[in-house]
């Protein structure tokens, strides 16, 4: 399962980027609100930290097909032709997902609440389907169980077409999905974070330290012994 960052502060992509190992960046238009630049400024400089060939994904936001091609072939334009175009998984999405794959685009099929979304997307010519994992939970449904079941469909129609499950709010979720083997996961810092926060970790780091120390003295680590 790729691990991708769900963010557009480019302080915290470079943080991520330095610790974890991070397969790429997803953006929506929330976020790249809440980033307060221009957005082709902050995508652009994502873009060249990490690298033309890294994933990338980016969302239309025009409301008809028509539109939605346009903007994915700016979006192109700007950010390389291998840029994921993400589109919401509605009728005119689909149609824009139908026009954009018959051009070889790379396509994220977005917005998805339910299975049948993302085997519609998926025949379409999506690359990628992403439900919304936590916001499915809160509406009273099972998100990881949904993305589970599109994982199955997929597979099962042979459709080459994988998971990008989005809207995480723990880590648990996250690891229910890498257990089943969908293609990837897209999380915010704040839960990426989180993922090995954990007292029990920590106290046993520090033990290791306070033992080796109390052996070869303080600051001393293996390099000095
Ligand atoms: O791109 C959509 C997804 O990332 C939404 O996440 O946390 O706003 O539910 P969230």
């Amino acid at each position: 399962m790729k691990l991708i960052i769900d963010d557009a502060h480019i302080d915290q992509i470079k943080k991520i980027y330095e610790f974890y190992p991070v397969d790429g960046v997803t953006t929506n238009p929330t976020i790249l609100a809440q980033s307060g630049r221009k957005p082709y400024d902050v995508l652009k400089e994502i873009r060249e930290f990490i690298g033309a060939d890294a994933e990338l994904h980016v969302q239309v936001v025009a409301k008809t097909a028509e539109g939605m091609v346009e903007d994915a072939h700016r979006i192109q334009q700007e950010l390389g032709k291998n840029t994921f175009v993400k589109i919401p998984s509605i009728e005119q999405g689909f149609k824009a997902m139908k026009i954009l794959k018959a051009e070889n685009a790379n396509i994220t099929a977005t917005a998805i609440y339910t299975p049948m979304q993302a085997f519609l997307a998926a025949k379409a010519g999506a690359s990628y389907a992403a439900p919304y994992i936590n916001r499915i939970d809160n509406m009273g449904y099972d998100g990881v169980s949904i993305a589970q079941h599109i994982h199955d469909i997929f597979k099962n129609n042979n459709l080459n077409a994988n998971v990008l499950a989005a809207s995480f709010k723990n880590s648990q979720q996250m690891l229910d999905l890498a257990e089943y083997g969908v293609g990837a996961a897209t999380a915010s810092p704040d839960v990426i974070f989180a993922l090995v926060k954990n007292e029990a970790i920590t106290s046993a780091i520090n033990a290791f330290i306070r033992d080796f120390e109390s052996l070869v003295g303080e600051g001393k680590t293996m390099k000095d012994a």
